[in-house]
Parts: structure tokens; C-alpha cells; sequence
């Protein structure tokens, strides 16, 4: 098998070619922010929370950058942690105030990785452009805030690559670009089986339980 050996935070390790730098680093229990990773899924490097310096030009994402001979990477210096500072307070310059996932389960993934650079509070407030994005109550079982998408794909890969039901995808473009149930139809509507996959792998407050949220069935004319 072939391998390649580098430097990670000073710890020099030896992993198979084609190891990303991000699976690298977890195998010795460093643990690099990731918002659209999720180990059981392809990665597709949209979110860019996992940057990691490894001395070139520009910071690198280490979910999908695979690992070279000599490589010396850094994953926490100063610049590294304010760059993800920076894309967090992106993330969340037009998020809703009021995350349906943190106040139903605690769990925002968004919100949690926000408190730990730091941002107490959703920043740039005037900062939010276009029109609201929306919502689809049509689902019994799964409530959608477009508003709370940032786009990691998640929930598309789990759909699809996970549990094979190939409902999920996007559509728009700039702004307006959101996730899409088959050919833009409501979420009830469509041919989604309402097996949950959406909601448990989404990291913010867009997909979310309806009976976790405690949200009532909403009848056509509400959704
Ligand atoms: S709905 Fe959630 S999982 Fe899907 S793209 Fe948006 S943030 Fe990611
Ligand atoms: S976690 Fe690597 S780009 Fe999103």
C-alpha cells in the first residue's frame, strides 16, 4: 500500500495515499472543525470550516485535500482560528434569530461552533440581503426553514448516498439558491418518505423534527 508521512500539529504520522488531512487528524485524536463534513458521507468541501494552514497560499479544506509527503500542516494557529471566525459570522449574517434546533434539542451545530470562536451574537444584523427565503410546512413529520440553510449539502448526500431515496437536490441561483424536494415540489408533496435522514444529518435549525419542535401539521392554506 502506498503511504505518505507528514507532520500534523507537530505529531508526525504516516497514513495511506489518498488520506484526507481531515481523517488524518482524527486518527490521532485532532479534531478540525467541519460544518458540511460528515465522516459517513463523500466529502464535498462547500463550507470551508475545516481550513487548515499547510504553508501554501491560501489555507486548504482539510475534509477534502488529501494528505502529501512532507506536508507540514497547522490546524489551529491564529489565522486559521480567525479565518473560521470570519466564515461563521458569514454563516450567520442572515441566519434566523431564533434557531428551531437549538431551542427544540440544543443541538445547532452552526450556533455551537459560533460560541466556541467566541460570537455571543448573531452579527453584522443589517446585514441579511433579498428576500426571506421561507418556509415549507407541506411535511407532517419534518418542519424546513430555508432561512437556516447554509447549503452543506448534508442533507442531499443523505437522501441520496445514504438511504438511496434520491428526493433531495438544489435549485436557484446566488441568494435565492435552496434545497429542493424532487422538481421544486412541497416537501409533503414530494416523493419523500419521511424516513428523517434530512433532519438528523442537517447541522442547523432548517430541518428539524416537527413533534421535537412542537410544531402542529399546518393545513394547505398555512403552508
Ligand atoms: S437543509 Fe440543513 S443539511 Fe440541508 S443543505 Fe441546508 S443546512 Fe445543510
Ligand atoms: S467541513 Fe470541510 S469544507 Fe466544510
Amino acid at each position: 500500500m502506498d503511504t505518505v508521512t507528514l507532520q500534523i500539529d507537530g505529531h508526525t504520522l504516516t497514513v495511506p495515499a489518498g488520506t484526507t488531512i481531515w481523517d488524518a487528524a482524527a486518527s490521532i485524536g485532532i479534531t478540525i472543525p467541519a460544518l458540511c463534513h460528515d465522516p459517513r458521507m463523500a466529502p464535498v468541501g462547500v463550507c470551508r470550516l475545516c481550513a487548515v494552514d499547510i504553508g501554501a497560499r491560501t489555507l486548504v479544506a482539510a475534509c477534502v485535500r488529501a494528505c502529501e509527503d512532507d506536508m507540514e500542516v497547522h490546524t489551529s494557529t491564529e489565522q486559521v482560528v480567525d479565518d473560521r471566525r470570519t466564515l461563521l459570522e458569514l454563516l450567520l449574517a442572515d441566519y434566523p434569530e431564533d434557531s428551531r434546533r437549538e431551542a427544540a434539542t440544543g443541538d445547532d451545530e452552526l450556533l455551537a461552533l459560533a460560541r466556541a470562536h467566541g460570537i455571543e451574537a448573531i452579527p453584522y444584523p443589517d446585514g441579511a440581503i433579498g428576500q426571506p427565503r421561507g418556509e415549507d410546512h407541506s411535511s407532517a413529520v419534518i418542519a424546513v426553514d430555508h432561512q437556516a440553510c447554509i447549503l452543506c449539502d448534508r442533507c442531499i448526500r443523505g437522501c441520496n448516498a445514504l438511504q438511496h431515496n434520491d428526493v433531495l437536490t438544489r435549485t436557484g441561483k446566488g441568494h435565492t439558491t435552496r434545497i429542493a424536494f424532487d422538481l421544486d415540489t412541497p416537501m409533503g408533496e414530494s416523493t419523500c418518505v419521511a424516513c428523517g435522514e434530512c433532519a438528523a444529518v442537517c447541522p442547523t435549525g432548517a430541518l428539524t423534527n416537527r413533534a421535537l419542535a412542537g410544531l402542529q401539521l399546518m393545513t394547505e392554506e398555512q403552508s
